[in-house]
């Protein structure tokens, strides 16, 4: 066992036996505050967040379910940057560097409460680093830490990359099940088809699909052929929607910022077939953060 398996070895150790506590006087670079909760051993839910062809909507999906999970459904959940070479769900949460990184947790064998950042929506982030100096760290060691955080989270959500390289296949390794973005077009359908199929392959369970940025073209017809070419259920259709553009931009989820554009509806109905309960009337995230 090398030093970095040893340390997360270490680390899922304590953490089994209650004791991990985040480290609250850590420096961090980022204005997205460490976690102050104590770790709470869980049978988890781990989903991966995965698609065929890059490029369709998985960190976007991500951020808003782990937003929403969190401050609506009142969850404990972390949300895992598994793009280890190009990260990007931090910076759909409101950063784009941080200090510590799943990539340093891999390659450094830092404490993984070190990495945590808490969103104000009370979802913990694992962000990845941006630096490309840390790609080098190794994406199968992805599963360990995922292992290790889904010990005291009600759910894990894996941003992870387009195909199906060692980023992803940990990823897929480390769930136990997922969702498949795609778009209104062929290419994205047939790639994700081959995903589907390793995934079924693993014996993970396909939640099912996401069909995000349609237009009005869609019809049953359309969506009824979509789940018989890749056998699986369309649990929502998101609509080609620029409150999602903005939301981007303005670095929060679009569930949180617009809550009730289409997209947001419709992301709400996903949240209710993931969790299996209502969409939770809990008063607006804004007038809570501003004390309104
Ligand atoms: N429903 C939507 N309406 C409008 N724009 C959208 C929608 N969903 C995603 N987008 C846009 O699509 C772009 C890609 O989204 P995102 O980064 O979430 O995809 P991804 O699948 O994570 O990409 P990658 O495979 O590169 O990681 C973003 O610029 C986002 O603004
Ligand atoms: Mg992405």
């Amino acid at each position: 066992m090398n030093m970095v398996d040893k340390k997360l070895q270490d680390i899922k150790e304590e953490v089994m036996q209650g004791e991990i506590k985040p480290e609250t006087n850590a420096k961090t670079d980022s204005k997205i505050e460490k976690p102050a909760e104590k770790a709470k051993p869980k049978k988890p839910r781990v989903i991966a967040v995965l698609s065929g062809k890059g490029g369709v909507g998985k960190t976007t999906l991500t951020a808003n379910l782990g937003a929403a999970l969190a401050y609506d459904y009142n969850r404990n959940v972390v949300a895992v940057d598994a793009n280890t070479t190009s990260a990007g769900l931090g910076l759909y949460l409101g950063e784009y560097f941080y200090k510590n990184t799943i990539n340093d947790v891999i390659k450094r064998g830092i404490d993984l409460s070190e990495a945590l950042y808490c969103h104000p929506s009370g979802l913990k982030l694992l962000p990845a680093s941006a630096d490309i100096a840390d790609s080098d760290a190794d994406p199968k060691k992805i599963k360990q830490v995922v292992d290790i955080v889904s010990t005291y989270s009600d759910f894990v959500l894996l941003d992870c990359p387009p195909t199906l390289g060692d980023e992803t296949t940990s990823g897929i390794e480390a769930s136990n099940e997922c969702i498949v973005v795609v778009n209104p077009e062929w290419a994205s359908l047939l790639e994700a088809k081959r995903t589907i199929d390793y995934v079924s392959s693993k014996k993970k369970s396909v939640l099912g699909l996401v069909l995000n940025r349609t237009n009005g073209d869609i019809d049953e017809y359309y969506v009824k052929n979509v789940e018989e070419v890749l056998n699986s259920p369309v649990l929502a259709i998101i609509p080609e929607d620029n409150y999602v553009k903005d939301s981007i931009e303005k670095r929060v989820p679009v569930v949180h910022l617009h809550p009730k554009s289409e997209a947001s509806r419709n992301m709400k109905v996903l949240l209710e077939k993931i969790t299996g309960q209502a969409f939770p009337k809990r008063k607006g995230f804004w007038q809570t953060l501003f004390g309104m």
